[in-house]
């Protein structure tokens, strides 16, 4: 693709015109952003949209300046955050009761809240994996993203929200995000200057998802609410409780829309994520034979015939690393948008007040210089004893806003690759060659199947 190399009003910026842009990004702005950083040689890009002109950064030092060192000055908020908000509410960035509801989320998700719930979360996964092997039969191919929903919904759910929600309304509330965060979010993310009058494809699936999941949330909190004012229930740990409790420093609390928004912010964060991470892990293992035997061989070694546990994590090393370098190739979380509040510059390059920056894992993680032959998927990179410039690897974002749910990811990751590698065999079914498409996740184009291994061959 030609560039047009123009000079605005920031030095080495370079300006991309709407009318050679729009058409592919909507296509696949994957590669297209890809190409336009590749030209740009890692330099600061302005893509010229129309009104909507957004800066491209994706060079470790440039980042490290936008996510930590001037991080005030780029707000978690903005165009690009608001085709969630109708299912999240605002953005962190913009919500006043936000570092109230991080603080909660912390407190759950720090390492020892984990310990404690770790074995119940095995025996969860471990269950509902043993239950998936029973209902699906050897060679019967499976969608990983419906089933992997179910796992995942079922092990969070249950630390998280104990028994204030059924099976069904898990099952039925996992759907409800998944079609919300696919359905028109993708096109209504990548183009927020179209205006909501105007309707996109999937924005009814869209709402009438949103309302589902108002359907099921809003009754537990108002529930939980009237329990507790009627001493009723004693305030456990779970979700709704702590944030019914929660008061800030002036002794306010959170109403009944605050707490479904903290509660499905944290559904949201955190399932759609892990889901889609874990459904590529079998493309990458079907393409990387050497890989999957050297996985298979730590989990016989360290699970044997046991059901995982927390005993066993520390010793699933090469494990960890699968899905650390899983999530430098996938990064599910491609693009991390921020709004300037203030005229700024970096490296030379005048960013302008009111614009998006959007950071990208996706690209910054392909930087040649950073990540040597960025495509070759190698989990070694992750060895003990490596070291890289601390934001070139972004899958968990970085600074005030970085993910509080690394830590719970890596346990229940490791938990559920373990319990689906030693009890099911699973293997892709039908050719790797399926592509990412950019969405509020990295999705695959086509959906991923995999298929179990017959027991007496497992
Ligand atoms: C594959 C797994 C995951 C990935 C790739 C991921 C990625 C990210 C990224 C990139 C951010 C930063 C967004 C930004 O700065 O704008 C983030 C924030 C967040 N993540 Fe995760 N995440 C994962 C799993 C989880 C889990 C399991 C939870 C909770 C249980 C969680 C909860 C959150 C929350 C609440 C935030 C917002 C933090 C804030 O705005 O202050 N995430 N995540």
């Amino acid at each position: 693709m030609a560039v047009d190399h123009e000079i605005r009003s920031a030095r080495k910026a370079i300006g991309l015109p709407a009318r050679r842009v729009v058409p592919r990004l909507v296509r696949d702005p994957l590669s297209t952003l890809e190409e336009i950083n590749r030209e740009a040689a890692g330099e600061i890009t302005r893509l010229h949209l129309g009104a909507f002109r957004p800066y491209l950064v994706t060079r470790p030092e440039h980042i490290q300046h936008i996510l930590r060192d001037n991080a005030d000055n780029y707000r978690r908020e903005g165009l690009m955050w608001k085709p969630l908000s109708r299912l999240v509410g605002e953005p962190s960035g913009a919500d006043p009761a936000w570092p109230l509801k991080r603080r909660i989320f912390q407190s759950m998700l720090t390492g020892k809240s984990i310990e404690a719930v770790t074995d119940d979360m095995a025996a969860t996964i471990a269950s509902n994996v043993d239950e998936l092997g029973q209902r699906v039969g050897a060679g019967v191919p499976v969608d990983t993203a419906d089933e992997l929903t179910r796992i995942v919904y079922r092990a969070i759910l249950r630390i998280f929200i104990g028994d204030k929600l059924s099976l069904a309304d898990a099952d039925r509330l996992g759907e409800a995000i998944m079609v919300a965060t696919t359905s028109s979010f993708r096109s209504r993310m990548l183009l927020p200057f179209v205006p909501h009058a105007i309707p996109l494809p999937g924005d009814r699936a869209f709402h009438r998802a949103v309302q589902a999941v108002d359907d099921i949330v809003f009754p537990i909190v108002r529930e939980t609410r009237r329990l507790h004012a009627e001493g009723l229930e004693t305030p456990g740990r779970d979700i709704v409780s702590l944030m019914l409790q929660a008061r800030d420093a002036d002794g306010a609390g959170l109403d009944d829309q605050g707490v479904r928004d903290g509660v499905v912010s944290l559904f949201v964060a955190g399932t759609e994520t892990t889901v889609t991470a874990l459904s590529w892990l079998w493309v990458v293992l079907a393409e990387r034979p050497d890989v999957a035997d050297t996985l298979r061989d730590e989990i016989d070694r360290v699970v044997g015939t046991d059901a995982p546990g927390r005993r066993h994590l520390p010793e699933l090393r090469y494990t960890k690393m699968v899905l650390q370098e899983l999530l430098r190739i996938y990064s599910v979380g491609w693009i991390i948008p921020r709004t300037v509040v203030a005229d700024d510059v970096i490296d030379g390059v005048r960013l302008q007040r009111g614009a998006i920056v959007a950071v990208s894992p996706y690209l910054t993680h392909r930087v040649p210089d950073v990540w040597p032959e960025p495509e070759v998927f190698d989990p070694e990179r992750f060895a003990p004893g490596r070291t890289r410039h601390r934001f070139s690897y972004l899958a968990f974002g970085a600074g005030p806003h970085q993910c509080v749910g690394s830590v719970f990811f890596t346990v229940e990751a490791q938990l559920i690759v373990a319990s689906m590698i030693s009890q099911l065999r699973p293997a892709l079914d039908g050719p790797p060659d399926i592509k990412p498409q950019a969405g509020l996740t990295l999705k695959p184009r086509r959906p991923i199947r995999i298929v179990f291994q017959p027991p007496e061959s497992r």
